[in-house]
Parts: structure tokens; sequence; C-alpha cells
């Protein structure tokens, strides 16, 4: 193996530069230097290539003091990109000949469900094993039970939640958080089960806008009713749900009854959600994922992503008992299942946060 190259593409993820990390480290310890594709497909459409591990005096690679210090970080080192220019074949065809130009006989890409639908497509351009690794907030990607970024995101849209309780409870206020999740509501249902939430509106449950703003009214008027008697309320709406965050105050305000005056606010929390340090599960994950893509790539597997996924008997076992690999296809058609809820996982996800949210109600 000569050189391998690693990628980010797509929204940034914590846990992304542990990975980097990983690879990075893991490569070295068998002889092989990395290179750093800038700014993710387009970087290697363009061959913006550059080092993360340099010869040490030994004359072994070791990685560049940046990534080994960097590791923890939110974002992405090499920087990432929405590669439009990847939809065309010509341009993955430029992407092989820029990475049979640098000699590079394994690639890693870092990234969400888009990333991984570009390594798939790549693979027909290339002999050049390409391995991925899952890396989205939004958790939505298919046969891994968790991505990078997914644990650090919750932390800090628990923390928001807990701040914005404190002032929602001192004045006795509705408060609607909006959260990151265009496809997804995984971040929206599982933060609202780690902070009490009174309601949580999701993409995977569609509604009419109608429909929305009456379960927002009636969940603000029996929490502040007098039999329940909240301080406050709290309800959690994915991004992805189709009715303007403000659209749903306005209205809410207008047509909600109860003794007393009522505020209704929202805060929308957007990037804040996606940047930030990564959590320990997080760093954890991503020098995991790291070392098996590098075992993946040496061993000559291509078009798989490494799945945390315990206790299935589909992909291939890794060295990791937790990690398997799966092929690129199947990830493709079960994350679009997720995305129209016909999967099992998303079945099993909504049925959960059903039975939490009754009983969070009571
Ligand atoms: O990373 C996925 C995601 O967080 C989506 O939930 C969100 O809609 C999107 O990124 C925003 O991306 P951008 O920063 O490119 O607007």
């Amino acid at each position: 193996m000569t050189a391998l190259a690693v990628l980010t593409a797509g929204g940034d993820a914590p846990g992304m530069n542990a990975a980097i990390r990983s690879v990075t480290k893991v490569a070295a310890s068998h002889g092989v230097p990395t290179w750093g594709v800038e700014k993710g497909f387009d970087g290697l459409i363009d061959g913006t290539f550059r080092p993360l591990s340099r010869r040490n005096k030994a004359g072994n690679p070791a990685p560049l003091h940046e990534v080994e210090s960097q590791g923890g970080q939110g974002g992405t080192i090499p920087g990432s990109s929405r590669s439009k220019r990847f939809f065309e074949r010509e341009s993955r065809v430029a992407a092989a000949r820029q990475l049979a130009e640098y000699s590079i006989t394994g690639l890693v890409v870092i990234g969400g469900n888009g990333s991984m639908v570009g390594a798939h497509a790549l693979t027909a351009e290339t002999d050049v094993p390409i391995v991925g690794i899952p890396a989205s907030i939004d958790n939505d990607i298919g046969l891994t039970r968790e991505a990078l970024g997914v644990d650090t995101a919750l932390n800090t849209i628990v923390e928001a939640c807990d701040n914005i309780s404190d002032t929602a409870r001192s004045h006795h206020r509705a408060f609607i958080v909006e959260v990151m999740g265009r496809d997804s509501g995984y971040l929206a249902m599982a933060a609202a089960v780690a902070t009490a939430a009174d309601a949580v509106l999701m993409p995977e449950r569609p509604h009419t806008k109608e429909e929305v703003i009456d379960s927002v009214v009636k969940c603000i008027e029996t929490s502040f009713g007098a039999a329940r008697d909240k301080t406050r309320v709290l309800i959690i709406k994915a991004e992805g749900v189709p009715v303007p965050t403000h659209e749903i105050i306005e209205e809410a305000t207008r047509r909600t009854s109860v003794d007393g005056d009522i505020e209704i606010r929202a805060t929308v929390l957007g990037h804040i959600v996606r940047g930030g340090d990564a959590s320990f599960r997080d760093r954890l994950l991503g020098g995991r994922f790291g070392r098996v893509a590098v075992e993946a790539v040496l061993e000559g597997d291509s078009d798989v992503m490494t799945g945390w996924n315990v206790g299935v008997e589909l992909g291939k076992a890794t060295s990791d008992d937790w990690i398997r690999l799966f092929d690129l296809e199947d990830v493709i058609a079960e994350t679009e299942a997720l995305h129209d809820g016909s999967s099992s996982v998303a079945i099993d996800r909504i049925e959960r946060m059903e039975a939490i949210q009754g009983v969070l109600a009571l």
C-alpha cells in the first residue's frame, strides 16, 4: 500500500476529526502515510491534497501535530463541501485520475448519506478500495445505530433545553425549540426524552399545518391547565417539519386559551447544534471506526461502510466486535427507508418515542 487518502464531505460533525486522527495513526502504524483531501469531493476532483502525516527521523510515517492535537475538536481539519460537481460522471472520472496520480491505494470517506452515495458512485470509476465512515448529527444513515456527531449534538441540545427551561419556569412560558434534522426527527425525539419535553414534532410523522398547530395548542393548554399545572412547557421541533416555527408561534398564541396570560416563545438552535468539541463517545466511536476503516482498505474491502451495529448477522464482521462492514448499496437503500419511514428502525424509534411521550405526558 503506497498511501491512503481521507476526506470529509457534507455537513461537518463532531467526531470527524477523531476519525481522521485514528485513520492517520492506524495507517502510520502500518507504515502507510495519509493524505487529507481538502473540501470533500471537490478537493478530490481538483487534486487539492495535503499530507496529514510526514516521515519521521526513522523514515516512518507519523501523524502531523495538527491531526494529533485537534482530534477532539468539532468541525473537520481538511474542510468539507456539498459538491454538486460530483453528481456528474466526468467529475468522478477526474477524481479517480487524481487518486492514481497521487498513487493513492485506499480512500476513506467520512460523511452522511450524500457522501455514502458519492463514495458508492466513485467505486465504478476506480479499483482503489473505498470505505465509508458514517458521520451526521441527524443520525439518518442506514445500518449504523449511531453516526459520528449524534452524541455531541444531543449533549448540546440537552444543555440548551435545560437553560431554556430555567428561564421558561421563571416566567411560566412555553417554548418551542427547533433543532437540526432536515429529513430526520431523531435529534428531536432523543432530546425530548432526555429533557422531559412535553411534545415533539418530527418529520417521520407527517401532519398538516392545522394538525401541527392543534397539537401545540392542546399540549400547552393541558400542561398549563389545572390538572397538570406545569411551570414550563417545552416542545421540541425538528427542522424538517414543514411548518415554519414562527407561524406555529403566531397561530398558537392566537388560539391558546388558559387562565392568565401565556407567552409562547421560540428558539432555533440551528448550527450551534453541529459545532463544539466532540463528546467522549464521539471521540471513541471516531477512533474505532477509523481503525476498522483502515484495516478494511488494507485488506482490499471496498464499496462498504463501517456500521456500529451489535447483534445483527448482516454485513461482515471486523476486528471490533461492535463494528461491521455493510455494502454501501444496502446502506443507501436502508437510508431511504429511514427517510420515508418504512425502515423497521424508524418504525421502532417512533413507537418507542410515542410510548415514552405518553408516559412523560402523565
Ligand atoms: O448535517 C445535516 C444537517 O445538519 C441537516 O439537518 C441540516 O438541514 C443541514 O445539515 C444544514 O446544512 P447546511 O449547513 O449546509 O445548510
